[in-house]
């Protein structure tokens, strides 16, 4: 039976013994970052620097929503807005692949500066037990290129502390719990973030969109799950598509952008199938989208399992 409490008294002495310096970490707001940085703060304090990069690709609300939880959780840490890079960097890229990579050689690149500044020796990364016994098995990884923070950087000359290396989920969550970090039943989130969720380009515009559409999407579906209309899908979100059609606006010719919107049941994420959602439902989604973003006249439903498609539209 996994313990918490003896846990965390037993990782802050391991770790009180293991760094003797200053270390930093990588926070997204996920539950394994975070729990990880917290029991690495409770042993050594303000020597942990939690750096969360704000990369203008998240989800609306998300930035300030990570700080509040930083804040109240009394770890040293420093958010770093970093959009106008990203964005730049990603300036004329229509490549999946490239975006992917893109966003991830940022994100070490700006991560690797912050910790010369602090003077890191250690770097805390949150990676669990699935993540290293599974390391590299999954089909996915020869379909996309992941990036996220738990993996995080490869070939930094840093000393790797772990400190959640052999826990599975549910006892991080339990550990979480313990220590009150609030766990957020949210979907999985891709590293890379709303970049690719834009198929072909990504500029200024299409992200307010895009996060707008996403966070209508998650209401209404979150609302339909808390009064028992449906279950809640394993992913539900919007994808902004690069082909304008024609519509009208009152009695006006409109020529707009088109979401598509994605809900999937999976366990795993390996495979899934596209959800059922209620007609009503995907009709108060649409109308949503289309009222209050006017630049969008058009919303589709996928109706993909996976496979063939994946369950991001890159
Ligand atoms: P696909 O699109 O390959 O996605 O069917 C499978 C699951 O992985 C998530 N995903 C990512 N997660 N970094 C992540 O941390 C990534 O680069 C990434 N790409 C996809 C996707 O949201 C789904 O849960």
């Amino acid at each position: 039976m996994f313990e918490p409490e003896k846990f965390v008294e037993e990782s802050i002495k391991t770790i009180r013994d293991t760094i003797k310096g200053k270390a930093i970490t990588a926070v997204s707001g996920g539950v394994d970052s975070t729990v990880s940085a917290l029991l690495v703060s409770k042993a050594i304090g303000d020597n942990l620097l939690a750096v969360y990069i704000d990369t203008g690709l998240m989800r609306k609300n998300e930035t300030e929503r990570v700080e509040e939880m930083l804040k109240s959780l009394k770890i040293n840490y420093r958010i770093l807005d970093r959009k106008d890079d990203f964005l730049n960097s990603l300036k004329g890229i229509t490549d999946p692949e490239m975006k992917r990579r893109i966003v991830g050689e940022r994100f070490i690149r700006n991560f690797e500066e912050e910790a010369l500044k602090f003077g890191a020796e250690y770097l805390v990364q949150g990676t669990i037990a699935p993540d290293w016994i599974e390391s590299g098995g999954g089909i996915r990884d020869t379909i996309k290129s992941h990036h996220n923070v738990g993996g995080l950087p490869k070939n930094i000359s840093l000393k790797i502390v772990e400190p959640l290396r052999d826990l599975y989920k549910d006892e991080v969550r339990k550990l979480a719990r313990h220590l009150n970090v609030p766990v957020s039943e949210r979907q999985p989130f891709p590293g890379p973030g709303l970049a690719i969720r834009i198929v072909g380009e990504v500029d200024r515009e299409k992200l307010e969109i895009l996060r707008e559409a996403t966070a209508i999407v998650e209401e209404e579906i979150d609302k339909s799950v808390e009064k028992g209309e449906i279950e809640r899908p394993w992913q539900y979100f919007a994808i902004l598509l690069p082909i304008k059609t024609v519509g009208v606006h009152g009695d006006k010719r409109a020529y707009g952008y088109t979401i598509a919107v994605r809900c999937i049941d999976s366990i795993d994420g390996m495979s899934g199938t596209f959800s059922n959602i209620p007609y009503k439902i995907l009709e108060k989604i649409s109308l949503r989208i289309t009222n209050t973003l006017k630049i969008v006249n058009r919303v589709v439903y996928d109706i993909t399992h996976k496979p063939p498609g994946t369950i991001e539209w890159e």
